[in-house]
């Protein structure tokens, strides 16, 4: 059998570290860390990941104020609130959920967060800096995803790492940490000819393609170690609805250890935005 990482534990751990430091932070004279989480629109999925992240502030001390925006909203307008929140020295962090609404061009408004506020790290300056492997803040998913194969890997050094997914936001920082770390980096999508070949050759798989069970147990070598991002609601025979992930899991029990879903990534996710948050904080503090 696969050994689990369990991405709930990883996650309970670093948020540990996260309310130490906040206190830290609180008890060396600084304000208490700020998240600004922006809300543009009723999409229920949305709605339902920033209800997790103001709940997950409140966990580690973390103040946190929600902007919720109608569907409606202008850029301008949208605009005009990251401009007040850059400037405002109570908030340390923005965060504003994606997607957004047709009529808002999402680059721009990225790219108006001050980037030391950019706790997301979706910033162009963030992205660059991370892809020149020069510090800036990286992105939650990635860092959570690296910080759950260290669980299980001493040295990347070398290792094949195959990377399924190739998003802005996922596949592409992801790569860049692997890269970082040693190892020989493919980055693979839906379309790649040959997926199955390519992937049996790989120490690490990350699954980022958000294709229900597209990952096979055949494409996985034996002892390889899988860290599945994808997270997608299906239907069940019976009517019913269930989380899935990108990787079979059922059929991966040959593999060193695989995230399950849920339980695995999501939880790290979360738990990097609130580290992130922190460090925001600290670095402009301290
Ligand atoms: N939408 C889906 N994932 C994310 C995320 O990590 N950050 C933001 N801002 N929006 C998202």
């Amino acid at each position: 059998m696969a050994d689990i990482i369990d991405g709930r534990a990883i996650a309970g751990r670093l948020d540990e570290e996260t309310r130490t430091k906040v206190e830290e932070l609180v008890a060396a004279g600084c304000q208490r860390p700020g998240l600004a989480v922006i809300l543009v629109g009723d999409d229920p999925a949305s709605e339902i990941y920033v209800r997790h992240k103001i709940r997950a502030c409140e966990r580690v001390g973390i103040r946190s104020s929600k902007y919720a925006l109608p569907a409606d909203t202008g850029q301008e307008e949208l605009l005009a609130l990251i401009e007040a929140l850059n400037d405002d020295d109570t908030v340390h962090g923005i965060l504003c959920q994606v997607p957004l609404p047709d009529q808002i061009d999402t680059r721009l408004v990225l790219g108006a967060i001050a980037p030391e506020k950019d706790v997301d790290g979706f910033h162009p300056v963030n992205v660059g800096r991370l892809s020149t492997g020069t510090g800036g803040i990286v992105p939650c998913t990635p860092l959570g995803v690296m910080m759950m194969l260290e669980t299980v890997i001493d040295r990347f050094e070398g290792l094949d790492a195959v990377v399924i997914g190739k998003s802005n936001i996922v596949g592409k920082p992801i790569a860049n940490l692997l890269l970082d770390a040693e190892c020989t980096v493919t980055v693979t999508h839906i379309h790649t000819a040959g997926l199955p070949e390519i992937v049996r050759q790989a120490d690490i798989v990350v699954a980022a393609a958000g294709a229900p069970e597209l990952v096979r147990g055949f494409w996985i070598k034996e002892g390889a170690v899988i860290i599945d991002v994808g997270i997608t609601r299906v239907q069940t025979p019976e009517g019913k609805t269930r989380l899935t992930g990108d990787v079979a899991f059922d059929e991966v029990q040959h593999a060193r250890a695989v995230s399950p879903v849920p339980g695995g990534v999501g939880p790290m996710t979360i738990a990097c935005l609130l580290s992130n948050t922190q460090r925001a904080a600290r670095a402009m503090m301290l």
